[in-house]
């Protein structure tokens, strides 16, 4: 088969990470004879330095050739106080919204290797196995009027009924395939919003009558998470909740850069379904450069891509067991809390591939 793949590293750990997931999806596309076509571009800090726009036309352009993208991080201190409009994370939402990925799924999974590293007690996380269903290109993100005029400021939290259907059949198909619960997140005590969608889930659920639906406020979620995250199987939401709970998930499995995530929905022109796949973690320019970030989020995302945009399921699988394997062996960054000294990002990478 062939894959043709855009990279956008981005900034920070993004540009480390990014690399060690393309050597394995490089080993994968060898061990299972694919034909990997791999382009480059420019998105976040990196592309206004060399473009002067967080989301270049270019990328846009290469963005929408591509069956699927793999994307590092964006972000960089320098740009902390410039308006959102001229921040490097304008360029995620930005690629977001012009591949038209409204689901981002985000897996919150515990791994046995990794249980102790978990802020939990072993037996509350032990078994946690849910996936967060993100909505990606809605709500407050991108909802105007918005903006700033001297001390004041405005954003808009905006959904409509068509928006939120399809993310939730998103939830309830994944739900049917799985534990046949979703886990409905909103704030409908006090916002319209979630007025509108708790109805609307509640009217998708009718179609799928052996899925269990539960509505659950998200501040409760968040104290939910922690008390009992076994009960979740998968978790819809809209963006902004989607944005808060998942990083909280994330820590759940042992630490954030374990976590990958895929984003999908969108179709190309040509009716091809296209995908974006990142990390959950940020560009941590604390520690970028120094070969120490954790690389398995980026390439999980490798292994969501395989499954999702090219239905890899046997290459997917592979990467994930080179994946566990690597854990298992105790060969992990400092963000693992290993018994002996930390691998190197590279090191990693390098692990996974000779395990695959
Ligand atoms: C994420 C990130 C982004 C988001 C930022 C970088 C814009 O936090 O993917 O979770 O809020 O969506
Ligand atoms: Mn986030």
């Amino acid at each position: 088969m062939q894959l043709n793949v855009l990279v956008l590293p981005g900034d920070g750990i993004g540009t480390e990470v990014t690399r060690e997931a393309v050597r394995v999806l490089e080993r994968v596309a060898s061990r299972f004879s694919h034909s990997l076509k791999l382009t480059g571009g420019l998105l976040g800090g990196v592309a206004i330095h060399k473009t002067g726009t967080p989301f270049p036309d270019a990328t846009a352009a290469l963005a929408q050739d591509a069956d699927a993208t793999l994307l590092g991080a964006v972000g960089l201190p320098e740009f902390d106080n410039a308006p959102p409009s001229q921040r490097p994370e304008r360029g995620l939402l930005g690629i977001r919204a012009a591949l038209g990925v409204y689901a981002n799924l985000r897996p919150v999974r515990t791994y046995a290797a990794l249980i102790d590293s978990s802020p939990l007690k072993n037996h509350l996380v032990e078994g946690t196995d849910m996936i967060i269903v993100r909505e990606l290109t809605g709500g407050i993100y991108y909802g105007t009027p918005r903006g700033i005029e001297g001390d004041s400021a405005v954003n808009t939290m905006a959904y409509s009924r068509p928006e939120i259907d399809r993310i939730a059949r998103m939830a309830f198909e994944l739900a049917s395939k799985r534990r046949k619960k979703v886990a409905s997140v909103d704030k409908s005590n006090v916002l319209e919003c979630s007025q509108l969608w708790r109805k609307v889930v509640t009217e998708v659920a009718a179609d799928y009558p052996d899925v269990e639906l539960e509505h659950i406020l998200v501040d409760n979620c968040a104290m939910q998470l922690v008390l009992n995250p076994r009960r979740f199987d998968v978790v819809v939401t809209e963006n902004m909740f989607g944005d808060i709970l998942s990083d909280e998930g994330a820590v759940l499995a042992g630490s954030i850069g374990m976590l990958p995530s895929a984003s999908i929905g969108g179709k190309k022109p040509s009716g091809a379904w296209v995908g974006l796949y990142e990390p959950v973690h940020g560009s941590a320019p604390d520690i970028a450069g120094q070969n120490k970030a954790n690389p398995l989020g980026a390439i999980g995302s490798v292994a969501a891509m395989l499954e999702y945009s090219f239905g890899l399921l046997d290459e997917a699988k592979a990467v994930t067991a080179a994946m566990e394997t690597v854990l298992n062996s105790g060969r992990v960054t400092a963000d693992l809390k290993p018994a002996g000294p930390p691998a190197t990002t590279e090191q990693v990478g390098q692990a996974v591939c000779d395990a695959i």
